[in-house]
């Protein structure tokens, strides 16, 4: 088989990982995928920054977006982030061209995923996220195929590597809130802007993405609760340890009687919880299905590493020819028209 020939936007954290995992496992992924990746393009700001990664032969464009319309290219891999601009440009452009695309991108997938996701069945061709929500949990697909039986009525977890990671290093080894921030920063955990983590708003959008997936709708972020951990000192985290609770920031989306709720909130979780336990950078997403009962599922939710494992993941479905609906597992009892009110906490 001729390999498939990917266009990689975003050279960072995530992109570098991508190249260095697809270069590293390259015999296994290729036995998987039943034929090779070959980057043939790429794309990032700083054409001088040393990566990590060879970058020798491959294209370079100076516009992301052109990557698009790289005749070579087979797949679009969007790795640059934000909801606006080039990424979703390129993302749009890729996929009424006819080209899959694999993007680790929530707060695109947050706020357009609904019209994105048209887009792509229209065309008839992928967009896969396993990445963006969760690192690498394969939560999406969790959610997707292994729940496509069940009737979900909740989705909740630890969405966020980077605030589950501070409030961790604040608890177990007294650090400041600042520098372990810094700390994350350094690691590649947080977000361009790491206002995006510690408000919450990072969580929200992984948040928004589950309970699509869960319950057929688009969320409206604007109506969301979202509060993120600013506002939590060493003595609240002290206090809760005293009362036999852990301070976690948790994602929650559930079906109640006249639509969905949803909401982002540092919550006191009894150390008994399954999500109590989960530290540092790690993740924690629990479902609730009708047959299935509750599943939580953990692992690294931020990090290199973890995020090129769930990308390759998609590049490898992509390769392989799986065709998964692309948004909204379970629309069976709320119609994908009927706006779905939001709580407000
Ligand atoms: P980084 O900031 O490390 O990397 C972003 C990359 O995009 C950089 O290479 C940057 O170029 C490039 N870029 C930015 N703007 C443009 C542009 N206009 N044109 C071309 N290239 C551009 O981010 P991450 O790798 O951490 O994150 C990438 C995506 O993955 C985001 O959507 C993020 O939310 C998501 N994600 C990140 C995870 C993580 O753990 N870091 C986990 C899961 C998802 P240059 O290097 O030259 O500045
Ligand atoms: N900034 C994000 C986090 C990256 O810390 O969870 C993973 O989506």
């Amino acid at each position: 088989n001729k390999p498939l020939k990917l266009g990689v936007a975003g050279l960072g954290t995530v992109g570098a990982g991508v190249l260095s995992l697809l270069r590293d496992n390259a015999s296994l992924i290729t036995a998987r995928a039943g034929r090779s990746f070959e980057v043939v393009a790429v794309s990032a700001r700083d054409r001088t920054r040393d990566r990590g990664v060879d970058l020798s032969g491959l294209r370079w464009h100076e516009d992301a977006v052109a990557l698009a319309a790289d005749p070579e290219v087979e797949v679009v891999v969007e790795l640059m982030g934000g909801s606006e601009g080039p990424a979703r440009q390129l993302v749009e452009a890729a996929l009424a061209a006819g080209k899959p695309v694999v993007t680790a991108n929530k707060a695109l997938l947050a706020t357009h995923g609904g019209a994105l996701a048209k887009l792509a069945e229209a065309k008839g061709v992928a967009l896969a996220y396993e990445a963006a929500v969760a690192g690498g949990i394969p939560a999406i697909k969790a959610l997707r195929e292994g729940l496509a039986g069940n009737r979900i009525s909740r989705v909740a977890g630890i969405l966020n590597g980077t605030c589950n990671y501070i409030l961790t290093e604040m608890r177990l080894k007294g650090l400041p809130f600042a520098e372990v921030l810094a700390e994350a920063q350094r690691l590649g955990y947080a977000e361009a802007d790491p206002a995006f983590d510690i408000e919450g708003v990072d969580a929200a959008h992984k948040l928004a993405i589950l309970a699509a997936l869960a319950f057929g709708q688009q969320v409206d972020l604007a109506a969301l609760h979202i509060e993120g951990i600013t506002n939590i000192s060493a003595l609240d985290i002290a206090l809760a340890g005293e009362l036999g609770y852990r301070i976690k920031l948790l994602g929650i989306a559930s079906r109640e009687e006249g639509g969905v709720t949803a909401r982002v909130h540092p919550c006191m979780v009894p150390v008994s919880s399954p999500v109590a336990s989960v530290d540092g950078v790690f993740n924690a997403v629990l479902a609730e299905g009708d047959a299935v009962g509750r599943i939580v599922l953990q692992g690294r939710g931020a990090g290199a590493g973890p995020t090129a494992s769930a990308v390759v993941a998609d590049l490898v479905d992509i390769a392989r020819g799986c065709q998964s609906p692309v948004w909204g597992v379970g629309t069976e009892a709320l119609a994908p028209s009927t706006p779905v009110p939001m709580e407000r906490h």
